[in-house]
């Protein structure tokens, strides 16, 4: 194979719960991930040397960058020769969305299919968890239950969403920050160690296809993310307001997501935060769809 192009998807959390700290200085937390239809665009090439550009000069293309890292791992390990990656970005930096996970998680399935590499998914899931704790997800995709460090994944049904708005502030979160600061709230006693929810209820409530406000429905660390950048509380209080009937930030933020009822209320809404903060209209994305360009 010559040539290979992909979609690396987004992620948005449908649920957050962050639990204790480890001691190896992660946080146990239980999450929803579902791929959403926002994505990266990356483009697979042989060539005499490795390169990766992107179209956007504020994203490094060294070894900072995981597809970089990918490439550097599975060259040292399996000799393969050198490809040009071309990376088309859409999905925000440091906006809770996955984007530089997805990446890497696109990079070594899109690798392992080029060069028909012996790579097992259990050995995949290692490498994936080496380099971040999400991108473990991204070689799974669609909707999934996560425990430990996000690793340990029970992979759900899809589950149908219209009408969902995402929003994109421009502010960059340290993931690092703002776990830290959830910690440092807890111990002021100024934030709660939440009810985690439980692989059965989740299962019932995703079966069900219904999301609500309520104990299941949060992100621990909003009021992290919300201290460090207080201009993130007051867009969610507009998006509370903009007739959505669940809001709530992805990850350690800054992206916030709502959904809407119906089309028409999600236009309105959309319509009243345009002028704010760019928005984005997106879909849910199965499965199958998030992982056909590996097939
Ligand atoms: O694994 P990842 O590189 O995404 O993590 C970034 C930082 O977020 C970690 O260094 C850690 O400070 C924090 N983190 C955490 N517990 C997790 C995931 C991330 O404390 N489960």
């Amino acid at each position: 194979m010559h040539e290979l192009r992909v979609r690396s998807f987004a992620k948005i959390n449908l649920f957050l719960h962050i639990g204790a700290k480890r001691a190896d200085g992660f946080h146990d937390l239980e999450t929803l991930f579902q791929t959403i239809s926002l994505h990266d665009d990356i483009v697979f090439r042989r060539s005499s040397e490795f390169r990766l550009t992107c179209d956007d000069p504020s994203v490094p293309v060294d070894e900072r960058n995981l597809v970089t890292r990918v490439w550097q791992a599975l060259h040292d390990e399996f000799s393969i020769d050198p490809v040009e990656i071309t990376l088309t970005k859409r999905i925000p930096a440091g906006g809770g969305l996955g984007g530089g996970s997805s990446n890497a998680a696109a990079t070594l399935l899109a690798l392992r299919k080029m060069f028909g590499l012996d790579l097992p998914n259990a050995r995949l899931a290692e490498i994936a968890l080496g380099l971040g704790s999400d991108v473990p997800f991204f070689l799974c995709g669609g909707t999934a239950y996560a425990t430990g460090r996000g690793e340990e994944l029970v992979p759900l049904p899809d589950i149908q969403l219209r009408s969902l708005l995402v929003v994109l502030p421009d502010v960059k979160i340290s993931t690092a920050l703002a776990f830290r600061r959830l910690a440092e709230m807890r111990a002021a006693g100024r934030a709660v160690n939440g009810k985690t929810a439980g692989l059965d209820e989740v299962r019932a409530v995703a079966a069900s296809g219904t999301f609500q406000a309520g104990e299941m429905w949060r992100n621990d660390l909003e009021v992290a993310a919300f201290e460090l950048e207080s201009s993130l509380a007051l867009l969610r209080h507009r998006l509370d307001d903009s007739g959505a009937a669940f809001v709530l930030m992805s990850g350690s933020g800054s992206t916030l997501f709502a959904s809407y009822p119906d089309d028409a209320s999600l236009e309105k809404g959309e319509s009243s935060l345009r002028e704010v903060v760019p928005t984005f209209r997106a879909a849910f994305v199965s499965r199958r769809e998030a992982l056909a360009d590996f097939a």
